[in-house]
Order: structure tokens, then C-alpha cells, then sequence
């Protein structure tokens, strides 16, 4: 498994699979059942998060092939305050085999990276037990549970807040 720029032609598959699940589409811009065209728009877009200063937006790769597998983001809107929040989804033919896990550890190596951060940050739905599995292997703690926390699919949303902090 790598972290890799997203390539518009090779990802639109996986974006597409990506694009069939049911949560993912809540939890991010990309549309549900989305067309060629609307993943080829949603690749483009996060192409852009960089030079957008929003953050980085990897593709998930098989380290072997360079074939995507998911996505993995790091966000940095709170850089100011030394943090970051993470979020990552793995295309559905491709879960079962801990990639996820592999994509969180590797994504927050490469944020320590980055002088100014101190602290990333996960929200995860409680009853998503696959990422705070995913969450827990990547060396992530639960700091507590944050009710009401955010609004997804219309619904008001507890969230558990997971973090790890800048190993010294
Ligand atoms: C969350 C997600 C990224 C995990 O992908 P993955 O790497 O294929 O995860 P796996 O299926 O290998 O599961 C990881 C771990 O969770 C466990 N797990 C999976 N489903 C589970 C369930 N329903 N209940 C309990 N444990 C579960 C697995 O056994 C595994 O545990 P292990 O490491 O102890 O063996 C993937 O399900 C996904 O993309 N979901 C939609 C997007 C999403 O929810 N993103 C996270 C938002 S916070």
C-alpha cells in the first residue's frame, strides 16, 4: 500500500465503485452512483485541495500495481492551532484486508512531517466499527464521544472524537 496523487483516467473505476456505497457520498462531495463525469469532476477536485490550502487528498494505491484502492485526506483548516482531521474510505471491492488501517498509518507519518502539527484528529459515527477498528490499528485513542456532533444524510450525528498526538 502507498499514498499517491489521485490520476483523473486511471481512478475513475474506483472512484465510481467508491461512489456506490452508501455513507460515502453523505460524508463527502462525491455524488452517490456518480457518472463518469462526476467522478472524473470529484479526481479533479481533489487534485486541487493542495494548491486550494485545504489539504492533501491522497489515493489509497496497491503498492505493487499503483492501482487505487480508497482515498485518504488530511485536512488542514486548523494547521493555525497545530491540528489536522483525517478521513478515508476504501473502495468496497477492495475492504476486508486491513488497507484502511495501513492508509490511516501511513497518512499520519507523513503528517508529522509538517512542523506545525501537533494533533489529528478522527470523527467517526459510533456504530461505524470498521473505522474505529481502523482507528484503534493506527494508534488512535478515544477521547470521548461528542453528542449531536454533526449533521449527516439530515440526521443530527453523535460522533467519537479519536487523536493522536505528535509522538516526542
Ligand atoms: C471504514 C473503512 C475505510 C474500513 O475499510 P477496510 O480497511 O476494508 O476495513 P476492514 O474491513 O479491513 O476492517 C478493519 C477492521 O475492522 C473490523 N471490522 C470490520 N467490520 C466490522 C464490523 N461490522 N464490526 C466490528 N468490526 C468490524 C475488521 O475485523 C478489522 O479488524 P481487525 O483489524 O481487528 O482485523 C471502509 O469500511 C469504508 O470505506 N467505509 C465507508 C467510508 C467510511 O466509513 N470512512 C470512515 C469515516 S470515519
Amino acid at each position: 500500500m502507498l499514498l499517491r496523487a489521485f490520476r483523473v483516467d486511471a481512478d475513475e473505476p474506483m472512484v465510481r465503485d467508491l461512489a456506490t456505497d452508501p455513507y460515502v457520498p453523505l460524508i463527502g462531495s462525491l455524488p452517490a452512483e456518480a457518472t463518469r463525469a462526476e467522478a472524473r469532476d470529484w479526481l479533479v477536485r481533489n487534485r486541487g485541495r493542495w494548491s486550494e490550502g485545504r489539504g492533501f487528498s491522497f489515493a489509497v494505491a496497491d503498492a505493487a500495481t499503483g492501482e487505487a484502492v480508497g482515498s485518504a485526506g488530511l485536512w488542514l483548516a486548523e494547521i493555525a492551532h497545530g491540528r489536522a482531521s483525517a478521513g478515508y474510505a476504501i473502495a468496497p471491492r477492495y475492504r476486508g484486508h486491513g488497507l484502511a488501517a495501513d492508509a490511516l498509518t501511513a497518512l499520519t507519518a507523513f503528517a508529522w512531517t509538517l512542523p506545525a502539527l501537533h494533533r489529528v484528529e478522527l470523527y467517526i459515527e459510533p456504530d461505524n466499527r470498521a473505522s474505529v477498528r481502523t482507528a484503534e490499528r493506527a494508534g488512535y485513542v478515544c477521547e470521548g464521544r461528542l453528542r449531536s456532533h454533526q449533521e449527516i444524510g439530515g440526521r443530527r450525528r453523535d460522533m467519537l472524537l479519536h487523536a493522536v498526538v505528535r509522538p516526542v
